[in-house]
Formats: structure tokens, sequence, C-alpha cells
């Protein structure tokens, strides 16, 4: 693929949004959407990466985030390898840096980590030589996500996201994908709002740069975009919510809500979506539904993340 213009990219690794300029931001999304026209033709694999390797080091599950590094892996000719928690030597009692110098040792030029401690990415980031990228890393930050969030309202909008307010619906205290959003979001110049249960509320989130609702139908008045999240039962203490029927009944998010947003508003999920609870069924299927759209979003977002990574160090050649 031909790359127009000269952009130092200044990150080993990509550990979390906050990182990242709007400068960055805005060239991911832009080589981002040079990939997604790529992932649009008959034929989908390009030379780009070839000769450079890919590991993907996933030690909690993943459907999207797993599949879609694979693939944009391989569309750009990097060869990729999978490693999982199980079926690998972390069941025997391998710690997770004698794992990493394993692989390292490999000479990948990116691992891709996937971890149930917040922390585990930036613990590699700061021991390995090659590039290191989280796919997410307990309840702390899923960057990748936020970026390909992003990559799909910035197509929506047409790059316009000032003026625009984007509402982040459900169980905001157990998700990494909130946080990386405020921050990114924020960044690109939309306003954020968050509803939840107070049970469901991280503590210190008063000092988000963001709007705290607990009434949907108020949470939900003028704005440009809703975010549902997924209710992480496995990841919740017993006790935060009395009753599952109670909670969707209060912050299920369905057609009707929509009435009291902007006309054009897009709805989207991270996945995996529990439908019923965050999100009706004829919602997440409604044309103004991105989650499809999203998931084709985080091939060619991936795409550019492992570009971008996997070439840094090339710029001291050219
Ligand atoms: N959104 C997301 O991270 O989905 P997976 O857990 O399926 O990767």
């Amino acid at each position: 693929m031909q790359h127009q213009e000269r952009y130092i990219w200044p990150h080993k690794d990509l550990l979390d949004v906050t990182q990242l300029s709007k400068a960055d931001v805005m060239h991911l999304l832009d080589l981002a959407g040079q990939f997604h026209e790529i992932n649009q033709r008959p034929v989908k694999k390009v030379p780009t990466l070839k000769g450079r390797t890919v590991v993907l080091f996933f030690a909690e599950p993943s459907t999207r985030t797993k599949t879609s590094f694979d693939m944009a892996g391989k569309r750009l000719s990097a060869d990729t390898f999978s490693l999982a928690k199980s079926g690998s030597s972390l069941v025997k009692g391998e710690s997770l840096k004698d794992t990493a110098l394993t692989l390292q040792a490999m000479s990948p030029d990116v691992i891709v980590i996937r971890h149930t401690s917040s922390g585990a990415a930036q613990f590699l980031a700061e021991r390995l030589d090659c590039a290191i990228v989280n796919g997410g890393d307990g309840w702390h930050a899923h960057p990748t996500q936020a970026l390909l969030d992003s990559f799909s309202l910035n197509r929506a909008w047409k790059g316009q996201f000032e003026g625009k307010t984007v509402l982040i619906l459900g169980d905001i205290a157990h998700s990494r994908v909130a946080r990386s959003n405020v921050h990114l979001l924020t960044k690109l110049g939309a306003k954020v709002r968050l509803c939840a249960p107070r049970t469901l509320l991280p503590a210190g989130v008063h000092t988000w740069p963001a709007e705290i609702y607990d009434n949907l139908k108020k949470a939900v008045q003028g704005v440009d975009a809703v975010m549902a999240l997924r209710l992480q039962l496995e990841r919740q203490q017993a006790g935060l919510l009395p009753d599952l029927r109670e909670y969707a009944n209060r912050y299920c998010l369905g057609l009707d809500h929509l009435k009291e947003a902007a006309a054009d508003v897009k709805v989207l999920h991270p996945g995996p979506m529990n439908r019923g609870v965050e999100i009706s069924s004829a919602l997440a299927d409604a044309p103004q539904s991105l989650v499809l759209d999203q998931v084709a979003s985080g091939v060619a977002t991936r795409m550019a993340i492992l570009f971008l990574h996997a070439t840094r160090k090339d710029e001291g050649d050219r």
C-alpha cells in the first residue's frame, strides 16, 4: 500500500489512549481509513508487513479482538501466532515475565496481549524490546477498542467530533472500554455522559471529564451516540445489583429511548452483547446500530496499529 505522508510514530508500545496526542489519533484513523478501503476489495491482502511477526498472547477469552488482530496481521502479510492461557505453560506455573521473555527470544515484532490483570501490558512493555499492544488489561484500558469505536464514529460523523455528545451506559465500574473511550472521545472534542446505577460507577468517577447520570431517560436527551456496555457479571462482587430484571427495566437501552436522542443518533456496543439486559435485541439489529460496523472497523484499525508498531524502527533506516 502507498502511505503518502511521513509521520514519525513516536510510540514503541500502545498501552492506552492517554499516551496518544490528537495528531497521533488522527494519523492512525487516517491510516485505518486506507486499510478499510483495502478491506472492501475482492483481494484483501497486501505485502506491507511481509516478513514481520505478530504474536497474539491472549490470557483471557476474546472473539473480536483476537480474530481481528489475527486477520489484520494476515491481511498485511505478517506471520501471526496465537498463544492462549489454556494450552500454554502459564497453567504449569510459568510466570508472565518468563512467558514474555520466551516469546521475545523468538524475535517477534509485535506482541498483542490481553490479560486479566490491570498493568500487564505495561509490565511487558518495560521489560521487552519488541512492541507491546494492549488488547485489554483487567479493568484498566482497551485502547484498540476505543480507537475502533472512534473510527466508526469518525466515518459516521465525517470527522466532526466537536459539538457531539456521546452517552456511555451500563457497567462503567468494570469497563476498560469506558475508561479508554472517555479519554479518547474527549481528546477528539466530543462531550461524554455516563449513566449507571451508583453501584456500577467506579471510585473517583467524578474526576473524569464526563457528566454523570443515573436516569437513562434524562441521560439520553439530545445525545448523538449511545454506547451500551456489557454487564460484566464475571468481574462483579455479589450484591452490586439486587436483581437483573430490575436492572434491565431501568437501564436496558431500547428503541423508545432513542426518541429523546438526536434524530440521527448512532448506537454502539463493543460486544459481546447481553441482548435484553443492556440493549434490546430490536435495537441491536436496528439501522441505528453500528455494532457490526464496529467489528469491520476493528480489522482496519488494528491493521493501522500493527503497521505503525511493526515498522516504527524502520524510520531510522530510511
Ligand atoms: N470488545 C471486545 O474486546 O470483544 P472480545 O472480548 O470478543 O475481544
